[in-house]
């Protein structure tokens, strides 16, 4: 549809029908039949009212959307299709490995090419637009959504970000003739990863500083991609609920990120602001939000009962209401649903049809993300050995993590299943995952300990200890898993312990009883095949950490990128009172961010720093990478660097660039990066984005603790 048309169709819009757009239900709100069920009567929604919103949440199947679709267009006067919305988070039906895991990957095509697999199997079961990515900056692993996240550098996740948003939206304007793709809906605006104590759906007291230094460079990177929606967070910004925050929307997200498509609120939020204690009532909560900026109203009914009244009320808010309601006709144009409502469902097969190959790419996906934290020689596996399977996740299906709510447990891969493929000499003794580990299962464990080779532990978190209100104040093992590694160690300390896990854990007290550690974070549904392949050598581990595994929980909030303090703590100065250090514990991570080992290695030799033009501000970072082993290599080259003098304090190290290398054995690579200056601008305290002039000291390595001083280039 043209501009014009969709203004036509405006114009013979009743108030309410306008209202009724901003509307985003769940599918069991919709009328069964004409009966007025539950949910409806609760809300006191009319029938009418239901054939006038504008969006439903959250269906199932290609069925469900068909006939809700079908029997909405029925009844309602205007015939304007509903918009269907989900959360494909980390696929579908067939699960990747949770978002973590894949910044893991540290791999932009990666992350692109399974987005738009996810988007292919949700569009066919009648998705139009994804609650994905989700662009959290993140540095505080209680919180249980770091399991969504990219992890905790800013610029890894704005580069992932934006590879979610092509890889679910397609090039751009096309979404209206590529029917496998969905828009993308980038969340959650803003700062919802601050929560004080990473306890979930907490108080978020941001500087603006370190809100525009971290928090929006990602939502920056989906805007510049495209992306079509905007949700709203939960939390509290300057002491006001993102969702009522008038400056964060209308100055913050639509001026300096220039976001033109349609801002939705998240679950309820706006019913939320009655319990934030910022509304009296329904009304005054839909008038704080809808004059914040917030379009679409998900599940509550506060749009739904009272925006009408609102806007008759204040006709001064009528074009406020005609921009909101544009904005939810213009997205369901861009989808092509004014053509076909559908979206290429047909009646006649409305079955699932899953494409192995989304299968295998997840299988991929999982063997590109699992982290190798330690390899003291047990691993890879060979088939001479007597090998142990124990633990709680040794036969587990629980392996898709949080918001797998499609995808199905009993069609996920267990690493027990992936490793009888293997021709090896297995003994299995696996556990409910439900229950804390008995005396006896232990006991059992350490009697066939006592006679293998090699003892791969299974363990790990269980789904539901990550993922959304999912937070916590201990990081270390739960139910009796640490016991069990304790037990073990003693008679076989052989240990491989393979962690299943959504976010960094605080290993500190049982990685000196394990000789590896293979952090498979929830790897989707082809997880036991993936790591069948990683443990026995056929795959090589890439995955290199998006966030740092603390010491201890009481180091958090965390990121290698902390900033410069007048007492830094230094080789020198150790013992000394007066710095900034703990007296129980080192100031650093156990696994930093970037690290990861692999079955190879490789050195860095020859490093050059070049002037290419002073004027322009272009240099370039050569480096030779050698790899002397038998055996062939994958890592990550990343190039950190420290602005030595700065207007604000800056991070101690910042990542800048990374390159995905792989080096056969015994020979060599030479590798360069080019650097344009405008990457070291940063966020001055007048809030702009600027160069200033001085040293940059680079760094080179495979993590960002290890990374090495290169030199140094003047801006
Ligand atoms: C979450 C969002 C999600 C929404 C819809 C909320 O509870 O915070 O991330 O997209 O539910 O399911």
């Amino acid at each position: 549809m043209t501009e014009k048309h969709l203004h036509e169709l405006m114009e013979q819009m009743t108030l309410a029908e306008k209202v009724g757009q901003l509307v985003q239900l769940m599918p069991d709100f919709f009328a069964q039949g004409g009966e007025i069920t539950g949910p409806m009567q609760q809300w006191q929604m009319s029938e009418t009212q239901s054939y006038q919103i504008g969006s439903i949440l959250g269906t199932h199947t290609a069925e469900q959307v068909y006939t809700i679709q079908k029997q909405y267009l029925e009844n309602s006067r205007l015939k304007i299709p509903l918009v269907f919305m989900a959360d494909v988070i980390h696929g579908y039906e067939t699960i990747f490995p949770i978002p973590l895991a894949m910044a893991a990957s540290f791999d932009e095509q990666l992350v692109e090419h399974a987005a738009e697999l996810a988007a292919k199997e949700a569009a066919e079961a009648g998705i139009h637009v994804t609650f994905s990515p989700m662009a959290d900056y993140v540095k505080d692993a209680r919180w249980g959504r770091v399991l969504e996240s990219n992890g905790e550098d800013p610029t890894l996740s704005s580069v992932l970000t934006a590879a979610y948003v092509r890889g679910y939206q397609g090039a751009q304007k096309q979404l209206s003739k590529d029917k496998k793709r969905i828009a993308a809906c980038v969340k959650h605006f803003i700062g919802y990863g601050a929560a004080e104590g990473g306890r979930d759906y907490h108080t978020v007291d941001l500087s603006d500083l370190e809100m525009y230094q971290n928090y929006l460079p990602a939502f920056k990177a989906a805007i510049d991609a495209g992306v079509a929606l905007v949700m709203t967070s939960f939390n509290t910004v300057h002491g006001i609920p993102a969702t009522a925050n008038q400056p964060l929307i209308q100055d913050v997200l639509r001026k300096k990120l220039g976001f033109e498509g349609l801002v939705i609120s998240d679950w309820a939020a706006v019913a939320e602001l009655m319990a934030h204690r910022v509304a009296a009532d329904g009304e005054e909560a839909a008038r704080k939000a809808f004059q914040a900026g917030i379009e679409m109203d998900m599940m509550s009914d506060c749009y739904l009962n009272t925006l009408a009244q609102i806007i008759t009320a204040a006709p001064e808010l009528q074009q406020h209401l005609d921009h909101a309601v544009y904005h939810v006709l213009q997205l369901k144009d861009a989808l092509g649903l004014f053509d076909d409502p559908y979206r290429g469902l047909a009646a006649a097969d409305l079955a699932v049809h899953l494409d192995p190959a989304i299968r295998r790419s997840t299988r991929e996906a999982a063997e590109r993300t699992a982290v190798l934290l330690k390899n003291e020689g047990v691993l890879p596996l060979s088939t001479s050995q007597k090998i142990a399977l124990i633990g709680p996740k040794a036969d587990s299906t629980d392996i898709l993590g949080a918001w797998s709510w499609i995808g199905k447990k009993e069609e996920a891969v267990s690493l027990k299943e992936g490793l009888i493929g293997k021709n090896l000499d297995l003994s299995v003794l696996p556990y409910a995952d439900e229950q804390a580990l008995s005396d006896e299962y232990i006991e059992e464990a350490c009697k066939l300990a006592q006679h293998s080779d090699v003892v791969l532990l299974a363990i790990g978190e269980s789904s539901e200890e990550s993922g959304e209100a999912a937070s916590l104040t201990k990081l270390t093992l739960s139910r009796r898993q640490d016991v069990l590694i304790h037990k073990v160690a003693k008679v076989n300390p052989n240990i491989a312990a393979i962690l299943f896990n959504g976010r960094p854990l605080v290993l500190s007290d049982v990685e000196e009883s394990c000789k590896a550690i293979l952090t498979a974070w929830f790897p989707g549904s082809e997880g036991g095949h993936a790591l069948a392949n990683l443990l026995t050598g056929e795959v090589e581990p890439q995955g290199r950490l998006p966030m740092s595994f603390p010491r201890s929980v009481g180091q958090l909030p965390f990121t290698y990128g902390q900033l410069s303090t007048g007492r830094p703590k230094t080789a020198d100065n150790q013992d000394q009172k007066y710095i900034s250090r703990y007296m129980d514990e080192d100031n650093d991570a156990l696994y930093p961010f970037g690290y990861g080992l692999g079955y190879s290695s490789c050195d860095i030799e020859e490093t050059t720093v070049l002037t290419i033009s002073a004027e322009q501000g272009i240099f370039e970072v050569k480096a030779r990478i050698v790899n002397q082993t038998d055996r062939a290599h994958h890592t990550v080259l990343q190039l950190y660097s420290k602005d030595l003098v700065t207007e604000v304090a800056r991070p101690v190290r910042e990542l800048k660039q990374w390159q995905k290398v792989y080096i056969p054995e015994h020979s060599s690579l030479d590798v360069t990066f080019k650097i344009n200056q405008a990457c070291f601008a940063y966020i001055h305290s007048d809030l702009l984005l600027k160069n200033d002039p001085g040293k940059i000291a680079l760094y080179l390595g495979f993590d960002a603790k290890q990374a090495k001083k290169i030199g140094e280039i003047s801006i």
